[in-house]
């Protein structure tokens, strides 16, 4: 089993690290064998290549079983004229690998309800994850450019959809709600977009498919004001690429803190061991303002490797038992600088690290 590790931009590289070092001692709790290679992406790519996803880091990553990614950009690269962005190098990993399902999961923990701006008891319960579309819609639509016209500069952007891709998406929502609490919400604005309306008529095709999962349309606007509201109603929520990634980082909001939201990306592709090679990432940015300072939390980073392990490994044991390691050193008062809080004992990325590796240890096995 080959993973590919893709440190990235600012935080990046000490996030991964703490991720990769779990994951190696997963490999001798667990007797797995995973060997690893790491490439550049993003900025530190178009430095060294002048691109951001450089052909040798994509022939790595079409060879790999899963992807471990840090985190991509920077100011340094953040000229809106740029020809080369950081961006690109997700977009293209994301395309070229087939990742059109983007799993991200909320589940906040209970020691740090308070660490969010909303009401504990509007968070207590909260289990959802939002099963986003990554590979179409307004992303990758074209025409995409832009150009002079009658009245100036004008720009455009296309929203575009087919029926094979919304389908297999909602397939993905669908049995993974099944191995939830089977309930489903496609989110989509039906009332004034064509790609909506089809999105919705697919949505309502395939949904017969699973008489067992309760399923329901939600407007993408009124989602954003449910899920500040009543989020402890959703389970699965299904949507296209651009409403996704704007409400994914409005539910990263009830668990607090970015720092702790994983995400998989995962297509049809399967690696060596048949099961989906994905791409596996924090949500949260390169955060270049704390960079290289040992500040960082890597405990997104960490549960990405548990999703990694669960999805691209089949090991569900493994993943549920970082999993664990994470709520334990939350439960032990471990804290990084973005969810400080008093009476807590203030760590940084690599102590953090070491404590969830401490934990793992600790964990009773069979
Ligand atoms: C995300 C990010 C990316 C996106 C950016 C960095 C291209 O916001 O993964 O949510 O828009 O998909
Ligand atoms: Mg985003």
């Amino acid at each position: 089993m080959r993973v590919l590790v893709l440190p990235g931009d600012g935080i990046g590289p000490e996030v991964t690290a703490q991720a990769r070092r779990v994951l190696e001692r997963c490999a001798e709790l667990f007797g797995l064998s995973l060997e690893f290679d790491t490439a550049v992406v993003g900025g530190a790519a178009i430095d060294r290549t002048g691109t951001a996803l450089p052909s040798e880091t994509l022939k790595l990553a079409l060879d790999s079983d899963a992807v471990l990614l840090g985190a991509v950009g920077g100011p340094k690269w953040d000229d809106p004229q740029a020809k080369v962005r950081p961006e690109q190098a997700l977009l293209g990993l994301r395309k070229e690998l087939g990742l059109y399902a983007n799993l991200r999961p909320v589940r906040p923990v209970p020691e740090l309800l308070d660490a969010s701006p909303l009401k504990p008891d509007v968070l207590q319960g909260v289990d959802l994850v939002v099963v986003r579309e990554l590979t179409g819609g307004i992303y990758f639509g074209q025409p995409s450019e832009r150009r002079v016209g009658a009245n100036g500069r004008e720009a455009v952007d296309t929203m575009a959809y087919n029926e094979h891709e919304i389908a297999r998406l909602l397939h993905t929502a669908f049995g993974l709600a099944r191995q939830r609490r089977r309930r489903l919400t496609s989110v989509d604005k039906a009332n004034v977009l064509s790609s909506s309306r089809l999105w919705r008529e697919v949505a309502h095709e395939v949904r017969r498919e699973y008489p067992d999962v309760s399923y329901e349309d939600v407007l993408v606007d009124a989602m954003a004001m449910h899920l500040l509201r009543r989020p402890r109603d959703f389970d699965v929520i299904a949507t296209e690429n651009l409403f996704g990634d704007i409400l994914t980082d409005e539910a990263s909001m009830l668990a607090g803190s970015m720092g702790l939201l994983p995400s998989a990306s995962l297509g049809e592709a399967r690696n060596r061991l048949g099961y989906p090679r994905g791409l596996y990432e924090p949500i949260h940015g390169s955060a270049p303002d704390i960079a290289g300072q040992n500040k960082a939390n890597p405990l997104a980073a960490i549960l990405s490797a548990a999703m990694l392990m669960r999805h691209s490994l089949g090991h569900e044991a493994a993943a549920c038992a970082v999993e664990s390691a994470v709520a334990r050193v939350l439960a032990d008062g471990l804290r990084t600088p973005d969810i400080q809080q008093p009476g807590c004992r203030l760590v940084g990325c690599e102590e953090m690290g070491a404590a969830v590796v401490g934990a793992l240890e600790a964990l009773p096995r069979e």
